[in-house]
């Protein structure tokens, strides 16, 4: 389905136009929030997706995660990218357009900009001020480069942007944000990619690898406090922009590795008994009782490439960390 061009969004004459185009289904975004978080809190146990967690303070938040020393995963993909440039480009390189499933604010996208020099760059987000700030950013340091920002949810079906000329597709899906989808929607989410790419086209994706409790915990749990404020920062959205009478000091930030699922497992854990109305619901928590805020998969290297295989992706390339913490896999559909 091709997508219309709804706006240009740029501002003074001298910088470079990024394109932005807008496939979230409900423009109205608070509505959907309040339907979205009355759904999981009136549910038992009590949830709320993932994706709230990225406003704009929770994707400056996020931001903060990736530069702490107890989380890995950011600076490991980037060092394998860094070190492995050279060979991501001689297989996943020629002519292509690389479009990125993440908003381009990270060193990684300007490290494969550089080595790949794409056609095209489309970052995908569903924080759309994010998208477009990191967008602006790129199209402003790559003058070279076409820029487009695609705001759209991953968690729904999406589809990639028809992009002008004939270059090959590839797929920038970094910083194991595919964990953060159950395994079965993860490999729902990779064969609606394969399908929408032509044969031939690529798909370049950072995982997270099982590995120790103590290492996967201190990631979710970083002595500044930044996740518990990232994972808090669904309370004070909930405060904020639907004025739920809530308070982030009556919830605590708990993350632990569930083993037997092979995933880390965020909650808030209500601090207090208490009770408070989210449109016409009366939500009320008892002391201890959890929210579900996040689940993070790990996967083993022949475990990621049996689920790609499923979607129908053909392994081309990949690439580790010294310490097997980390896996980047390219992988083309073949017919
Ligand atoms: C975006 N995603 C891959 C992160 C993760 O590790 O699951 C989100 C995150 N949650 C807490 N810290 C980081």
């Amino acid at each position: 389905m091709s997508q219309a061009l709804i706006s240009a969004f740029s501002s003074p004459s001298n910088r470079h136009r990024v394109r932005f185009h807008d496939q979230m289904a409900d423009p109205a975004g608070e509505q959907s929030l309040l339907e979205a978080i009355t759904v999981g809190l009136t549910d038992s146990p009590r949830w709320i997706s993932p994706k709230h967690f990225y406003n704009h303070r929770g994707s400056e938040l996020f931001d903060q995660i990736c530069q702490q020393p107890e989380y890995y995963p950011t600076r490991t993909e980037e060092a394998i990218l860094e070190s492995s440039v050279a060979d991501i480009a001689a297989r996943a390189g020629g002519e292509i357009d690389l479009i990125e499933l993440g908003s381009g604010a990270s060193h990684k996208i300007r490290l494969l900009l550089d080595a790949l020099r794409p056609h095209h760059y489309v970052g995908v987000d569903i924080s759309r001020d994010f998208l477009l700030e990191n967008t602006q950013r790129l199209a402003d340091d790559y003058p070279w480069l076409s820029v487009h920002a695609l705001c759209a949810d991953f968690t729904a079906p999406f589809s990639l942007l028809e992009l002008e000329g004939d270059a090959r597709p590839v797929v920038f899906f970094p910083g194991s944000s595919i964990g953060n989808f159950t395994p079965r929607e993860a490999g729902e989410l990779l064969g609606r990619v394969h399908d929408q790419l032509p044969p031939g086209g690529g798909l370049l994706i950072g995982v997270d690898r099982i590995k120790d409790r103590n290492r996967l915990e201190a990631a979710y749990n970083d002595a500044a406090g930044v996740t518990r404020e990232f994972n808090l920062n669904l309370i004070h959205r909930l405060r904020d922009e639907l004025d739920a009478e809530v308070s982030p000091e009556d919830f605590e930030h708990l993350a632990f590795y569930n083993e037997s699922a092979s995933r880390i497992e965020m909650h808030l854990v209500s601090q207090r008994d208490q009770t408070f109305s989210l449109d016409d619901q009366t939500i009320a928590l008892t002391a201890g009782e959890h929210i579900h805020t996040e689940n993070s998969w790990k996967y083993s290297r022949a475990g990621f490439e049996t689920l790609a295989g499923h979607a129908g992706f053909t392994l081309q390339g990949h690439w580790s960390d010294d310490q097997g913490l980390f896996d980047v896999h390219y992988f083309e559909r073949s017919t």
